[in-house]
C-alpha cells in the first residue's frame, strides 16, 4: 500500500472551514492508486475539500478550526463512487426473462423474439413520467446508500421522439430532486424499435436527424452513447451517429464488444470518446487505438455475471496498455439489475481479476475519468467536489471483500451529509 507524501498533504490552512473529520484514514485514490494518509483530517470549505493531511499537521484545535466537526473514530473516507454507467430509469420488470435464461433461453434469442431490451421499450413508453419517476427514485435511493454520489444514466428504453424525451426529463427531474450529480446520455440508438423492423436505416436517420437535434435544443445530455452490437446497430450505423452527435457538440461512448467483436473501439477511438463500455470481445487493434486516443474502458461485470458469458474482456492488454479501466453497476433490468458498487467491486476482483485498488480506482477516478469528470471528482484532494463516503471498514480491500454488507457510515455530496446510517 502506497502511503501519504507531501503532494497530499497541503501545507497552506484554508480561512474557513465548514466541516471537519478528524480520527480518519484517507484513501485518496490520488493517481488511480489507494495513496493513503493514515492518521487524517480533512476538511471542506463550501463544496469543496479544502484540506486533507496528517492530522498533527493541523495548526490548531479542531474545534478551533471549524464550524462542526466529525470524529470518525478510526474509521476511513473514500471518494464518493462515481457510477458512470447505468440505465436507471426504466418501467416494468424482466425477471420473467431471467426465469426463461434459467431454463435454457439465451439472451439474444430473447430479444429476436421481441423480449428483452424491446419488453423493457413497451413498458417505458405505457408509463407516465410520475411513474417512472418514483420507481427510478426508489433506485436512486439505493444508490445514495451504497456510497454512490455521481451516477450516469441514459435514456434508451423509448426508442421514438417522445418517449426518448420523457426519459431524459426524467433524468433531469432525478437530478434536481437527489443530491447525487447526474450526467445524462442520450442513448437513442439502443435497439431497433419493432416499428422499423427491417428498416434500421431509416431509424438511424430518424435518431441523427430528429431526436439528436431536439436533444441538442434541449440541453437535456451531455454524451450520446450507441449500442454497436449485432442485435442492435452496425459499425457503419454507429459511424453516422457519432457523425451527427460530435458534430452538434457532443461526447460520444459506446456499448463496444460486449457479445462479438463489431470493431466498435477502434470507431470509439476515432470520435474521441469517452469510454468504451463492456469490451468482452476487445481486440489488440482495438485496445492499441483506445489507449492512442485515451480513451477509458468501462468494465461491467455484472452483466457478465448474470448473462453468465465466459469470455472475459482483455484485462492484461488494458493493464499493459495504461489505459484506465472503470467499473459501474450498469443498473438495468435486464442484463444487470444491480444497486450495488461493493457488489461490482468484488465481482470485479474475482471475475475480472482486477486488484482491490485497482477495482476501487475504477470505482472512483477512472468512473470520474470516464464522464470528462476527473478534474472534480474521484479523489480526496483538495479543490474537487466533497463528495465522499465514511466506511467502517479496516482497510480499504474490505470494500471488496465483503459480500452481502454495506458497512457505510455517511455519505457527504457536496459538502453536505446526505446519509446517515441508523
Ligand atoms: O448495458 N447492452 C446493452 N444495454 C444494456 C442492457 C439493457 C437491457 O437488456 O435492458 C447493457 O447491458
Ligand atoms: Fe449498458
Amino acid at each position: 500500500m502506497k502511503t501519504a507524501n507531501a503532494t497530499t498533504t497541503n501545507s497552506q490552512f484554508p480561512r474557513t472551514i465548514d466541516l471537519l473529520f478528524i480520527n480518519c484514514h484517507l484513501a485518496t485514490m490520488v493517481k488511480g492508486a489507494y495513496t493513503i494518509i493514515k492518521d487524517a483530517a480533512l476538511g471542506i470549505t463550501g463544496k469543496k475539500i479544502s484540506w486533507t493531511g496528517e492530522q498533527t499537521n493541523l495548526p490548531d484545535n479542531p474545534e478551533k478550526l471549524a464550524t462542526q466537526v466529525i470524529d470518525c473514530r478510526n474509521k476511513w473516507i473514500l471518494p464518493g463512487f462515481v457510477d458512470c454507467h447505468t440505465h436507471l430509469v426504466w418501467a416494468g420488470s424482466r425477471s420473467e426473462e431471467f426465469e426463461m435464461r434459467l431454463n435454457g433461453a439465451r439472451y439474444e434469442e430473447i430479444a429476436q423474439q421481441g423480449g428483452g431490451i424491446a419488453s423493457t421499450v413497451r413498458a417505458t413508453r405505457a408509463a407516465t413520467k410520475e411513474d417512472l419517476f418514483s420507481q427510478a427514485s426508489k433506485r436512486m435511493d439505493t444508490l445514495l446508500k451504497q456510497g454512490i454520489t455521481c451516477v450516469e444514466i441514459k435514456s434508451g428504453y423509448g426508442l421514438d421522439l417522445e418517449t426518448e424525451l420523457k426519459m431524459l426529463s426524467v433524468i433531469d427531474q432525478l437530478n434536481q430532486a437527489f443530491p447525487q450529480q447526474i450526467e445524462p446520455t442520450f442513448l437513442g440508438a439502443h435497439a431497433l424499435p419493432k416499428e422499423f423492423k427491417d428498416r434500421s436505416d431509416a431509424y438511424v436517420d430518424l435518431v441523427t436527424q430528429t431526436m439528436l437535434p431536439r436533444v441538442k435544443d434541449q440541453k437535456i445530455a451531455s454524451a450520446v452513447d450507441v449500442f454497436c452490437e449485432g442485435i442492435a446497430f452496425s459499425k457503419s450505423q454507429t459511424r453516422k451517429i457519432f457523425k451527427a452527435a460530435t458534430d452538434m457538440g457532443f461526447r460520444v461512448k459506446l456499448h463496444a464488444e460486449q457479445l462479438s467483436d463489431m470493431d466498435g473501439a477502434a470507431l470509439a477511438a476515432e470520435f474521441n470518446a469517452l469510454s468504451c463500455d463492456h469490451l468482452e470481445y476487445l481486440s489488440s487493434p482495438g485496445a492499441q487505438k483506445m489507449a492512442e486516443q485515451d480513451v477509458a474502458a468501462v468494465l461491467l461485470p455484472g452483466a457478465f455475471y448474470f448473462l453468465k458469458e465466459t469470455k472475459k474482456p482483455p484485462i492484461h492488454l488494458l493493464r499493459k496498455l495504461g489505459i484506465p479501466m472503470a467499473i459501474s453497476t450498469d443498473l438495468n433490468p435486464g442484463s444487470s439489475p444491480i444497486h450495488s458498487m461493493t457488489l461490482i467491486l468484488n465481482m470485479a476482483c474475482l471475475l475480472f481479476d482486477l486488484t482491490c485498488e485497482e477495482a476501487l480506482a475504477g470505482a472512483t477516478i477512472n468512473g470520474a475519468k470516464a464522464l470528462g469528470l476527473e478534474q472534480t471528482k474521484g479523489t480526496l484532494e483538495v479543490g474537487k467536489d466533497a463528495d465522499l463516503v465514511l466506511w467502517d471498514i479496516n482497510t480499504p480491500a474490505d470494500l471488496c471483500y465483503l459480500i452481502g454488507t454495506t458497512p457505510i457510515e455517511m455519505v457527504v455530496i457536496s459538502g453536505k451529509v446526505q446519509y446517515t446510517n441508523p
